[in-house]
This record gives structure tokens, C-alpha cells and sequence, in this order.
């Protein structure tokens, strides 16, 4: 363009102001890459981890639409990947392993989005060149890219796990609701209009959106390779917490020993534990988002409580039309 501002970025950014743009619920801009809707801001970091990453054998890679289950799915692969948590060795006394539960527990210290961080917003966002290769393997990393968009080298790697957890639209899209009301509409304004946000979440107008597509898409590679990808819904770990932990770690290649280890992982991990550690009361790790907005109610079907029949018609519908075929349903 011959602007002297210009020289100073690369082709990635200088894209960026030319992709499409929207609004995303009166609140922030929104950019078009790849079919995909994202933060301006996270389109550069998304093409440096698209084009440098290189994947490990024994890399873990999670993946998910936003709110659905990211800070659940976390917490689960950080237990699985460290059991059986180390017990102090200088306690003793009855209440020695009740004491171990939280002194030792990585999860009482601090969220588990700053334990395995998300990489296109977390990692490549403060760092373009950020050091990932002396953290200590397996690497655990999440991100909410689209498949499409992901490193050749976490497709190609055979070793590296990647697990998705997704969710029932409707009750992602109150999630998100609830998220940036909180965010962006604080003290006691006004929520954004629902039937905006519905018309938003069916036009695939949202950040990391369309939602469904972003679905379908991971849902078809685990059913073409299932060693590679697993598919978690979040519905059935809530249903079955234990089979579904249980199978998580088989799928990470780190087995239970025995059903207590599955109890204990189940129990550590739940919304009741996570929410009540200071950390998680007070504490923030991204952009000033308080660490408790990661958790709110974690019920299953709590869009009855919000959404109209014709809003919850609008939703199956599209759906309806984006899963036919596949043998997908949510
Ligand atoms: P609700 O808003 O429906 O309560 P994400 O972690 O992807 O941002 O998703 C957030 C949703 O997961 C929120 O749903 C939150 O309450 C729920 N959640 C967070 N931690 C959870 C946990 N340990 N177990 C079950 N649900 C959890």
C-alpha cells in the first residue's frame, strides 16, 4: 500500500486487513480466514503455528469449540497425563492423603487454562517465536482452530493425540451467552438480544465460528482415523463420567490401574472442586477474563431455561441441515 506501517509487518498481518469483517455481537470486530471467523488479533498467531509448529511423537493436541467443555477436557488430561498424582512424602497421620488432595494438586494452584495453554491465543499471540520445544514432553497444548487450519505436521505425526470435545449447540450458545454478557455487558446491562446471538450462532457470524462446520469437520477425520482422533461429547461425560475418563486415558495410552485412580480423576476435575479454589474465585489468567466465568452451571439442557421454541427451532434446523449424512448427532 506504500505505507510506511506496512514494511514493518509481514504478509500474514498485512492479509488481515484486508480479510472480510463484521461485528460480533455490537461488541468487537471479527475477521473471515479460511471460512472461519476469528479476533483480528488471532489471525497472525494462528499462521505462524500453522506454518512452524512442528508436532512431537507424543504430543498432545486438544482441540474445541469455545464453550464447551475446553476447562473440563483440561483439568481431565492434566490428571490422566500425571496419574497417580505424588503423594508428600513428608506427611503422615489419617489425614495425610486428604491433605496431599489439595497441597499437591496442580489444579488447587491455578487454572487449568494456564497449565496447557491455547496456542493460537496464549502462546503465538504474546511470542511469534515462543521457546515450546524445552517444555518437558508429552506436550500438552489446546486450541480452538478448525481442523482445517491445523499444522500439517499435528495431522501427519503419527504419534500425536489430538481430542476434541464438543457439545449441544444450543447449550453452547447459552454458554457463550452467558460468557460475554459477562464480559462485555457487565454491571448490570442489558444481555445482547438472544435472538441476535441465535441468528449470529446459525450464520457462523462468531468468533471461531461456524460453530457446526467446526464440528463436522473434526467429527469426520476421528471417524476416518479413530486411533488419532478421539471425539468427546460433553453430554456423556456428564452421563458417564467414568467410562468416558476411562476412555480418554486408554486413548492417551495412559490406562487406569484400578476404578479408584478413575474416582479420584472424576472428583478432582469437577465443577464443585475446580470452582471453589481461590484461584478459580478470584484469580484471571487471560486478557482480565476472571477465572471464575470458566465456570458457571455446567448443567445439560439449561437452554430450556432461555430459549424460545422458535429460537430453539432456528438451531436444530440448521443443525439438522449442516449434519444430515453424517452420523453426527448433538
Ligand atoms: P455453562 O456455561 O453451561 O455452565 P469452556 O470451558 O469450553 O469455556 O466451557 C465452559 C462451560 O463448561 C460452562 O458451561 C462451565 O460451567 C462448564 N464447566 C467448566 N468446568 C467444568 C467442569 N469441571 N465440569 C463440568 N462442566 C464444567
Amino acid at each position: 500500500s506504500g505505507n510506511s506501517h506496512d514494511h514493518q509487518d509481514d504478509d500474514a498481518s498485512f492479509r488481515v486487513n484486508e480479510l472480510p469483517r463484521a461485528r460480533f455481537w455490537d461488541a468487537m470486530d471479527i475477521c473471515q480466514w479460511e471460512g472461519s471467523w476469528f479476533e483480528p488479533g488471532l489471525v497472525k498467531p494462528a499462521v505462524t503455528f500453522r506454518t512452524t509448529f512442528q508436532a512431537h511423537h507424543d504430543d498432545v493436541l486438544l482441540a474445541s469449540p469455545p464453550k464447551t467443555g475446553t476447562t473440563w477436557l483440561k483439568a481431565l488430561c492434566l490428571c490422566i497425563m500425571q496419574n497417580p498424582i505424588p503423594i508428600a512424602t513428608s506427611d503422615s497421620g489419617v489425614n495425610a492423603e486428604a491433605a496431599a488432595d489439595d497441597d499437591d494438586d496442580i489444579l488447587a494452584k491455578d487454572n487449568p487454562h494456564f497449565h496447557i495453554q491455547t496456542i493460537e491465543s496464549m502462546i503465538y499471540a504474546t511470542k511469534p517465536h515462543p521457546d515450546l520445544y524445552s517444555t518437558p514432553s508429552p506436550r500438552l497444548f489446546h486450541t480452538h482452530l478448525p481442523y482445517k487450519v491445523l499444522p500439517d505436521s499435528t495431522k501427519n505425526s503419527p504419534g500425536c493425540k489430538i481430542v476434541y470435545i464438543t457439545r449441544n449447540p444450543k447449550d453452547t450458545l447459552i454458554s457463550l451467552w452467558h460468557f460475554f454478557n459477562s464480559i462485555f455487558r457487565p454491571n448490570g446491562l442489558e444481555p445482547y438480544p438472544l435472538d441476535r446471538a441465535v441468528d449470529c450462532f446459525c450464520s457462523g457470524v462468531h468468533q471461531y465460528g461456524p460453530f457446526f462446520d467446526h464440528v463436522l469437520e473434526y467429527w469426520l477425520e476421528s471417524q476416518k482415523r479413530p486411533t488419532k482422533i478421539l471425539f468427546l461429547k460433553y453430554e456423556e461425560l456428564k452421563r458417564e463420567p467414568k467410562a468416558e475418563v476411562k476412555k480418554l486415558a486408554s486413548f492417551l495410552g495412559r490406562p487406569f490401574a484400578s476404578e479408584e485412580e478413575v474416582e479420584k480423576v472424576v472428583w478432582r476435575c469437577s465443577l464443585e472442586r475446580l470452582r471453589n479454589f481461590e484461584v478459580n474465585k478470584n484469580g484471571s489468567i487471560l486478557y482480565g477474563v476472571p477465572n471464575s466465568s470458566y465456570f458457571r452451571r455446567g448443567a445439560v439442557g439449561d437452554w430450556k431455561n432461555y430459549l424460545t421454541p422458535e429460537l430453539e427451532e432456528q438451531i436444530s434446523r440448521t443443525a439438522r441441515s449442516k449434519f444430515e449424512g453424517s452420523g453426527l448427532c448433538l
